[in-house]
């Protein structure tokens, strides 16, 4: 199978939509390979941070873009022998990704490592602009949306749950932050491709957004693919 004929299913949409954990379990349920994509601005925002690099210089966040070392094994993100996962998953490390993600350059250096993803039986890619740049021909494209204080409540439960002390309002201010940075950026902003579904999951269960996403899947035929 060459590279174009590998199907793309693209799963965007604002932090906390459930895009992450839908994506997961689709390339589970599929056995297709997972990009997420999410995950290599935190990294580029967490590497920053350790080597004092300022997030307004473009070129030099660029360029330290371009030769990081980044590994995805299983659930695991290594990055220059490191093992990053859990830094990278913190709220702290959101904020400073979308910093980092604003740069046109930043998005550039990070392209084909993104597309280097692409392998076959099939990809689920996660993200903020899969369907719209990073894979504008994928065959299935999907954006997925709730309302910012849902989200905020989903992320506040789930930190309560690990024991952290958290504040409601706080993390929605900072969820609606992020999103207008996220929305209003010149360059690859979070937006629906015009192809694109649009599921709005304020009122559903992950399980029931995932049935809704894999009868699509299925119409079209593309839970076949070996
Ligand atoms: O999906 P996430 O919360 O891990 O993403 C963190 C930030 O990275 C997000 O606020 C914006 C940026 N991002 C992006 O600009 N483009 C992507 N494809 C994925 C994430």
């Amino acid at each position: 199978m060459n590279s174009n004929s590998i199907p793309v299913i693209t799963i965007d949409g604002p932090s906390g939509s459930g895009k992450g954990t839908l994506a997961r379990a689709l390339a589970d349920r599929l056995g297709w390979s997972l990009l997420d994509s999410g995950a290599l601005y935190r990294i580029i925002g967490a590497q920053c941070l350790s080597r004092g690099i300022n997030f307004d210089d473009e070129t030099a966040v660029a360029d330290l873009a371009q030769v990081l070392d980044i590994r995805f094994v299983g659930t695991a993100v290594w990055v220059e022998g490191l093992n990053m996962t859990e830094e990278i998953r913190t709220e702290d490390a959101g904020v400073n990704a979308s910093r980092v993600a604003h740069w046109p350059a930043v998005r550039d250096a990070v392209l084909g490592l993104q597309r280097s993803f692409l392998q076959a039986p099939g990809l689920i890619a996660d993200g903020r602009d899969m369907g719209t740049v990073v894979f504008p021909d994928a065959a299935l494209k999907f954006f997925l949306d709730a309302s910012a204080q849902e989200r905020a409540e989903r992320r506040y439960k789930q930190l309560k749950n690990k024991g952290l002390s958290v504040s409601l309002r706080g993390l929605l201010e900072q969820i609606q932050e992020r999103d207008a940075r996220d929305r209003e950026r010149a360059v690859a902003p979070l937006k629906p491709a015009r192809d694109a579904l649009v599921v709005d999951s304020t009122s559903m269960s992950i399980e029931l957004v995932l049935e809704e996403v894999m009868a699509e899947v299925s119409k079209r035929g593309l839970n076949l693919v070996q």
